[in-house]
């Protein structure tokens, strides 16, 4: 590529990734998914390498970050960042703002009013147009330097275009997780097995403290900004100040509006109130200011707060309702999380039915007893919490709450690991939502790429005994003849306590008639529901009439119902429910004995696994007449299709089966490292630690998670089972260019960035020339090639174990002659 052709294209990729980068901030919008963002990106910074010169500095590439603070400079603040004061009720405000009036001799001013972001503040410094700083506010009089981070904010302006630009101004904002995001990161979180972030704040204050800037690039945080700072910045209101930094690019909530009166102040704050909790943001209250700069000064400050602005915060609300009962959810990694069941109540306008309780401890520090109304509130997380307990109402003898010892899911003894708060269900092979976890993980996209097998698939497949881990994926393939007509979910199945399988009503009515829709049957028993059983069946039968739907088998087969009901009267335990095995007797009486149909219906859980338990030759008829009891079900298409997808799963290269099996801590990334470095899973398996910590990136955690995979049999066993199917558990041998051998037997490292290569690039190409690539300086290095920007730490640790640099121009001319 030219220079010219580059400059072209250098300024096409900043024109759209600007683009994308304005319609997910400010429109909330994409048009683009995140990976070929990511590739444009990746395109733009290579040309800006090959290119150095075309390297602008205010390029969307230098968001991409990268750079590692160890620890963050102390930066003295130009202007104090003054704290504000609190106000609860109408009258604290009123108060406020008879200060305001007294303080100014007259009633003629104007409030400019705002939410009260919950968030970090930040304060950014602009020299000649350019962002020179940002920094924390610290303890308000100096802060921390975290402008390396604050740059991968994708809509924080690097540079002001626009004219009359002051050569220095500060601006001050609020920097935020949106919610969205923050929720994103904690789903991830929690299926890696990884402690969830508190809430919000606390996520965008970490964020913006991480050493790694690349790191920070990856969560998308955003900045509300809210004041303007200068000397001779041309403004005299804060409204125009607003509307100025605003036009140079500053993201400004649209949520403030002037008020002329403290009257006005409270209708906005009314406004708010309810309106809040759908910005993408927490706010926890209204920030009102004086809008005029000279009125401000006249109004001057105390020792911590102006006296020309307050904060008004709204109370967290509270309500009142009864504990229900306490659910045990068990996540994929197999942490239980309590949630209580309330009774439903208004609060902050929703209805709240359920709140969280983390976890044993937080159930004993509440004190709750079984039955107990308790206080919920929503605060900055999203999630409701019980935030205590009205004893007075206590009802007499309520025990306190139990927390359970044994997994709801699978019944093994729950354990607590030492220092953990939470409970685990340590089944990690067979806990059925740990299985799922494991399979969902295993077959996603990233993974082994089959996306013929979503959650609820794979759910069913599960629930019904096909496959209790990712091994028996590809045994599947023999059994697609039990898998045809396989129910996919069984939302209308219940078992009772002896185990015997149950159907609903509707759907044993729907079965056993004719012409009548499910719609009209489940309003018939809506509106007979006060009836008992008999009394419905019997109104049924003469709805049947009525509705002109006299097939004669239809009566007739409600008469037979009837019958067998009261033959079996002893089994008639569940109400709305009928015994699946009544049902089927109907069906296939005359083939089968009655015991035979009970038994059956006591080890399954679905029609379809009874049916194929049974194994009876029925007429297409009757089999039209059993599909009817059944829910959705696995049809051919969706079978070939399933097939289809674990076959072509087999072609996945060693490095995604690697990252599919799950292993802990060993993510996209470093199963890609680990398959190259290996080359095998017997050599991954066989590596000793020291071997695997000279990989960069592989610490103790990694090793220590990758020893006690290969410690489990049953792992052992999968992966064997796997290769036996023919997936792939080494690297494809890649034709291996041999270009010379003038690196022979040398052991190279290569660091920081180079200018002829990228970095898979000098690996193939030292080993094309005969030499051996090592991925972390040790003593066994021979020489290391110094890129630009080499790592300080890595050069001083080269230093003294004495191995060579020398220059990417130097390498060249060993391996060219
Ligand atoms: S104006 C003199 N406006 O609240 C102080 N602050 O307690 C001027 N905050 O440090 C601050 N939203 O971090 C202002 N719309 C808003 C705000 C806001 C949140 C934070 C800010 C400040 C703290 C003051």
């Amino acid at each position: 590529m030219t220079h010219a052709e580059a400059a072209h294209r250098i300024a096409q990729l900043t024109k759209e990734i600007n683009h994308h980068n304005h319609l997910y901030y400010q429109e909330s919008r994409i048009e683009i998914s995140d990976f070929e963002f990511d590739q444009l990106l990746e395109e733009l910074v290579r040309l800006e390498t090959q290119f150095p010169d075309l390297l602008k500095s205010d390029s969307p590439s230098q968001r991409v970050g990268g750079t590692i603070t160890k620890e963050f400079q102390t930066v003295e603040h130009e202007y104090r960042m003054l704290s504000l004061g609190n106000t609860y009720t109408v009258e604290e405000l009123s108060a406020f703002d008879e200060r305001v009036i007294k303080g100014l001799g007259h009633p003629n001013y104007e409030y400019f009013c705002e939410m009260k972001f919950d968030g970090v503040a930040i304060s950014l410094v602009y020299e000649n147009g350019q962002l020179a700083r940002a920094v924390t506010r610290g303890d308000g009089t100096k802060g921390d330097d975290v402008t390396a981070n604050v740059k991968t904010i994708r809509n924080i302006p690097l540079s002001i275009k626009a004219a009359n630009v002051p050569v220095k101004f500060e601006v001050r904002g609020e920097i935020f997780l949106p919610i969205k995001e923050f929720e994103k990161i904690n789903a991830e979180r929690e299926q890696k097995g990884e402690a969830l972030l508190a809430n919000p704040r606390n996520a965008a204050s970490g964020t913006l403290k991480m050493q790694d800037s690349g790191v920070v690039a990856k969560r998308r945080l955003n900045c509300y900004f809210y004041q303007l700072l200068g000397e001779n910045i041309g403004v005299s209101k804060h409204d125009e100040a607003i509307h100025l930094i605003e036009s140079w690019g500053f993201n400004v909530s649209p949520t403030y509006k002037k008020a002329k009166d403290i009257d006005q102040v409270l209708d906005y704050i009314e406004e708010w109130r309810e309106k809040r909790f759908s910005l993408p943001l927490d706010t926890d209250g209204v920030v009102l200011k004086i809008n005029d700069y000279d009125q401000r000064e006249e109004l001057g400050f105390t020792a911590k707060n102006p006296r020309w602005a307050i904060a008004y915060k709204y109370k967290a609300e509270s309500a009142e309702t009864e504990l229900l009962s306490i659910t045990y959810q068990v996540g994929r990694t197999g942490a239980i999380t309590p949630v209580a069941n309330l009774a439903p109540v208004q609060l902050a306008g929703t209805t709240v039915k359920r709140a969280s309780l983390h976890n044993a401890n937080e159930i004993l520090r509440l004190g709750i007893h079984e039955r107990d109304f308790v206080f919920v509130e929503k605060g900055g997380e999203i999630i409701p919490k019980i935030t205590g307990v009205n004893t007075s109402r206590r009802k007499a003898g309520a025990p306190p709450i139990h927390y359970i010892e044994h997994c709801p899911e699978c019944g093994t003894e729950l354990i607590r690991k030492e220092g953990e708060a939470k409970h685990y269900c340590p089944n990690s092979q067979t806990c059925p939502p740990q299985v799922l976890g494991k399979i969902e993980h295993f077959v996603s996209k990233r993974a082994m790429d089959i996306d013929s097998m979503g959650t609820e698939r794979i759910r069913a497949l599960i629930d019904q005994g096909f496959i209790r881990s990712y091994a028996d994926i590809y045994d599947l393939e023999q059994k697609q003849s039990e898998l045809l007509g396989l129910e996919m979910s069984q939302d209308q199945y219940e078992r009772e306590a002896t185990g015997l399988l149950y159907i609903s009503l509707e759907k044993a009515l729907f079965a056993l008639t004719e012409g009548i829709s499910f719609k009209q049957i489940q309003d018939f028993l809506a509106e007979t529901a006060h009836l008992t059983l008999r009394e419905q069946l019997r109104g049924f039968q003469g709805q049947i009439r009525a509705w002109k739907k006299k097939v004669p088998s239809n009566v007739g087969m409600i008469d037979y119902l009837l019958q067998n009901l009261d033959q079996h009267a002893d089994l008639m335990k569940v109400e709305d429910y009928v015994p699946v095995a009544v049902v089927l007797e109907i069906f296939l009486g005359r083939r089968v004995s009655f015991e035979q149909i009970l038994e059956a219906s006591k080890k399954h859980g679905t029609v379809h696994m009874i049916l194929l338990e049974l194994d009876l030759d029925l007429p297409s008829e009757i089999q039209e007449r059993i599909k009817k009891l059944k829910a959705n079900t696995f049809q051919e298409g969706v079978i070939s299709n399933m097939m289809e997808g674990i076959f072509k799963s087999k072609e996945q290269p060693f490095e995604k089966v690697l990252f599919a099996l799950g292993i802990r801590n060993i993510g996209e990334n470093t199963a890609a490292l680990l398959a190259k470095h290996f080359g095998s899973i017997e050599k991954l398996q066989e590596a000793s630690d020291e071997q695997l910590l000279e990989i960069n990136g592989v610490g103790e955690t990694l090793v220590t998670s990758i020893r006690e995979f290969f410690a489990q049999q049953e792992n052992l066993d999968h992966i064997s089972r796997l290769k036996a199917n023919g997936l792939k558990f080494e690297i494809e041998q890649r034709e291996e260019k041999v270009l010379g051998n003038a690196l022979a037997g040398k052991r190279i490292l290569a660091s920081g960035k180079l200018q002829n290569f990228k970095r898979d690039e000098i690996v193939d190409f030292v080993q094309a020339h005969g030499g051996q690539y090592i991925s972390s300086v040790s003593k066994n290095l021979d020489f290391i090639i110094e890129g630009e920007e080499m790592g300080p730490s890595k050069k001083e640790k080269a230093q003294k174990l004495g191995i060579p640099l020398i220059s990417e121009e130097e390498f060249l001319k060993m391996v060219e002659g």
